[in-house]
């Protein structure tokens, strides 16, 4: 099988993931921060080691603003409804997936008003356009580092110091760039910004987190033993036990580690290079193939380590069965849960094919992905 859906999940996994999510279900018995006992004790140690990896990983200066979520869109939700009141108004953009546009829909019926900025065609947002979009009431500006449809990277950095500037709560969905794309969380500066730990990061399916500037304060989702402050029927306020009710993923998170100190070791940069050399050598061969059309922006460093084809006006996505039926080839195709995305570069409602490759892809399964569309094309 060649793997190129590394941005919905990635895969393979590092072999020492498997083996800590192996080893924690079988040596440690306990809820982290539950027992007093050697077991409950040792899933917290985890926990912590998990937290202070990642904000090394990322730049976070202390650990305890790490949320640990079950997913990106646990800490999407958390983020954007745990700040917005009736009568806010947010600014977000065509490019967001739906764990950004749903949650702001569901808001809607309590008067919570969105603007949708709209796109250019290879999916760059401008900055003027936010600056246009600014009222009295405006709380937060959402916006998406790398887009998860065309691999766009927006101007995150300059976006997030408009939003400070204008007194809004900036919220990042660093889905798509966490672990693929080096950034540092203390200079993007964002008040808010969520991941998933399934995916660039190599842990688990069950891993996410929600990363919280220091002074920010949200509305807890949920209420629950935190183990601690066992005493109060109110929910504590401390950090993160306000937005970690109930056990905690600690099997996952033992392998999140890993994945981290895997990435650690290599660097994110490597990661970075090594994917756009992919990205590069399939922009080059696709676009040698008569009756492909690509999607995305025009500069490599504009973009991820996502591309977007579609073979003539065919259905994408029984050819994607096929690639994968025939060739072995693993990629995804329709909408990527981003239909506006799709809309804005003009692929709705049909939708297009994706390949994301990911650190342990080969560019020999590169080559072998190029002939198969190829071929594919050439059939039909
Ligand atoms: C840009 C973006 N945001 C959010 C998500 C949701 O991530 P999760 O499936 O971890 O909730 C994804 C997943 O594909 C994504 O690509």
């Amino acid at each position: 099988m060649i793997y190129l859906d590394n941005a919905a999940t990635s895969f393979p996994k590092p072999k020492t993931v498997v083996e800590a999510v192996v080893r924690q279900m079988e040596t440690i018995g306990g809820n982290p921060g539950r027992s007093e006992h050697q077991g409950g004790l040792a899933a917290s140690r985890i926990m912590y080691d998990t937290r202070q990896k990642l904000a090394r990983l990322l730049g976070i200066e202390d650990p305890l603003r790490v949320i640990f979520t079950l997913n990106a869109t646990e800490a999407l939700n958390l983020a954007i409804k745990g700040a917005l009141k009736p009568g806010d108004h947010v600014i977000t953009t065509s490019m967001e997936h739906n764990s950004v546009l749903r949650p702001l829909e569901t808001l809607k019926k309590q008067s919570i008003e969105t603007s949708l900025l709209k796109a250019d065609k290879t999916g760059l947002v401008s900055l003027s356009d936010v600056r246009q979009a600014l009222q009295p009431n405006t709380k937060m500006l959402v916006i998406t580092h790398c887009s998860n449809v065309t691999g766009s990277i927006q101007p995150v950095e300059e976006m997030v110091k408009l939003a400070r500037e204008h007194q809004l709560l900036s919220l990042v969905d660093a889905s798509q760039s966490t672990g693929s794309i080096p950034y540092h969380i203390e200079k993007m500066n964002p008040d808010l910004l969520a991941a998933p730990g399934h995916k660039a990061l190599l842990g688990p399916q069950g891993t996410g987190f929600l990363y919280m500037k220091p002074g920010v304060v949200l509305q807890e989702l949920k209420q629950g033993g935190t183990g601690s402050e066992s005493e109060n029927l109110q929910q504590p306020l401390t950090v993160p036990d306000r937005y970690e009710s109930g056990t905690q993923n600690a099997h996952g998170l033992a392998g999140l580690k890993a994945g981290i100190e895997f990435l650690l070791k290599e660097t994110v940069e490597a990661v970075r290079e090594h994917e756009k050399k992919h990205i590069l050598q399939l922009k080059e061969g696709l676009s040698s193939i008569k009756g492909i059309r690509l999607y995305g922006p025009e500069s490599i460093d504009q973009q991820g380590s996502v591309i977007l084809f579609a073979i003539r006006d065919l259905d994408q996505t029984q050819l994607n069965y096929m690639l994968d039926q025939l060739y072995g080839v693993s990629a995804r195709a329709g909408l990527h849960c981003a239909p506006l995305a799709h809309q804005t570069i003009g692929t709705f409602p049909v939708g297009a094919i994706r390949f994301s490759p990911g650190y342990f892809t080969t560019k020999e399964e590169i080559d072998q992905a190029l002939s198969a569309v190829n071929q594919l094309a050439s059939d039909f």
